[in-house]
């Protein structure tokens, strides 16, 4: 159990409605450990593609400003993301540009845990060692095990429900919010 509440918000990669990873990232809060509450971020989907010239002539959009406010004020950030060619989605990482470009930039310092879904076998591995890169460079503190690679997704989750059915998915879901519940405590945020 950890000592303060935490504040963890969470970041979902596809933009997809019957998105797994989104069905995934709903089921955190209720594998959260107690004290851990796990709130959905400020949504991306309106963010123009990033180009400096909008950044220096009409400012950062409102929404980037938002989820930038949102990630400075949260203890975590819990990114569940699909693998796409092997790396981040755009929409994802064209949200993760922009919120990089912000003063007092939100990622740094900031503790961060991935999980990722799949229906192919390797359950979005690859995209994980991606979004490590991007936070490795944002100064982020990300959580380094367990990792979650949620492989053969369509069998482990009722995409009708959007429950979880495998037990040992949600048990290793849970060992991750405890570890990451440990790992905020010990290196802490600097919000
Ligand atoms: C553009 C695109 C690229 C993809 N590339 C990969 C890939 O590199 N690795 C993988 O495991 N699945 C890949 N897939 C399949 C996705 O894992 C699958 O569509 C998944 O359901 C997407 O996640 P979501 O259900 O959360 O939307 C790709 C899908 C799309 C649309």
């Amino acid at each position: 159990m950890a000592d303060k509440a935490l504040n963890v918000i969470s970041i979902c990669g596809s933009l997809r409605k019957g998105s797994y990873n989104r069905m995934v990232m709903n089921a955190l809060p209720g594998l959260a450990p107690e004290g851990m509450s796990i709130k959905e971020a400020p949504p991306f989907t309106d963010f123009p593609l990033y180009n400096a010239d909008i950044q220096n002539s009409t400012g950062f959009p409102a929404p980037a400003q938002t989820l930038g406010d949102d990630i400075r004020k949260a203890d975590g950030v819990i990114i569940v993301t699909p693998e796409y060619n092997f790396g981040i989605p755009g929409a994802l990482k064209n949200a993760i540009d922009w919120v990089s470009r912000l003063q007092n930039q939100p990622f740094a310092g900031k503790p961060v845990a991935l999980q990722s879904a799949s229906p192919g076998p390797v359950g979005g591995a690859r995209v994980q060692y991606d979004m490590r890169r991007a936070m490795v460079f944002l100064d982020a503190l990300t959580l380094n095990k367990p990792e979650i690679f949620i492989g053969n997704c369509a069998q482990r989750i009722d995409e009708k429900t959007g429950q979880i059915t495998d037990e040992p998915t949600k048990g290793f879901m849970k060992q991750q919010l405890a570890a990451f519940a440990k790992f905020i405590a010990a290196h802490g945020s600097k919000n």
